[in-house]
């Protein structure tokens, strides 16, 4: 399996959504196929940003691990769900300003619990070259939670939405 960062064969959102639906098509993570085309769309919008970096694994050429996110900046968030997301942060918003948004991470189930969820997010953390990292996560006991408060993430705050409109928990690292 080969191990890449940004600039190496960034994967297309389709390639990103299959793997994403694959990741959480069977328990302890299962989630609405639409999910999983909201995180694509999210990425392809992020492909037009010179902020990105993605961290991909490929197995024979094939997409079996994907992270990806950018630095964070109020001002130039200017959708609605960010917006909303400040105002729910109040004051605790400043602490994501100019930090690294961790957008995605998935691994397919044919190559979990082997560390490789791990591995990319400690990948893309370094390639970030930020000193404080954030993301979030459903606000249950999940592979995902467990890796993230593993890795040093701690909760900011309990109030938040995830986009697949379920309770979200922003965790903050640095
Ligand atoms: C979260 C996710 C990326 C983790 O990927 P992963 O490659 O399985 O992660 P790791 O292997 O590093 O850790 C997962 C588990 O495997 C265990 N593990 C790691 N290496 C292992 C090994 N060699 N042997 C046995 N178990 C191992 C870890 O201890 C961990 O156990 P836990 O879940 O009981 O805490 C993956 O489950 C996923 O894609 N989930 C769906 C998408 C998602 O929720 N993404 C995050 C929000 S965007």
């Amino acid at each position: 399996m080969e191990v890449a960062r940004t600039g190496f064969a960034l994967p297309t959102p389709d390639e990103v959504e299959q793997l994403y639906a694959l990741a959480t098509s069977r328990p302890p993570q299962v989630e609405d196929a639409d999910v999983a085309a909201v995180y694509a769309a999210l990425y392809d919008l992020a492909l037009d940003r010179a902020d990105l970096v993605a961290v991909t694994a490929r197995e024979v050429g094939e997409l079996v691990g994907f992270g990806c996110g950018h630095r964070w900046h109020w001002q130039e968030q200017t959708d609605e769900w960010s917006r909303d997301l400040a105002e729910r942060l109040g004051d605790d918003a400043a602490q994501l300003e100019g930090s690294f948004a961790v957008q995605l991470l998935a691994v397919h189930p044919r190559f979990g619990r082997q560390g490789l969820g791990f591995e990319l997010l400690k990948q893309l953390m370094v390639a970030s070259a930020a000193s404080v990292y954030w993301l979030l996560t459903a606000d249950a006991d999940t592979p995902a939670r467990r890796l993230f408060r593993r890795m040093g993430y701690r909760p900011l705050t309990l109030d938040s939405e995830a986009p697949n409109g379920e309770p979200g928990l922003i965790l903050l690292h640095g």
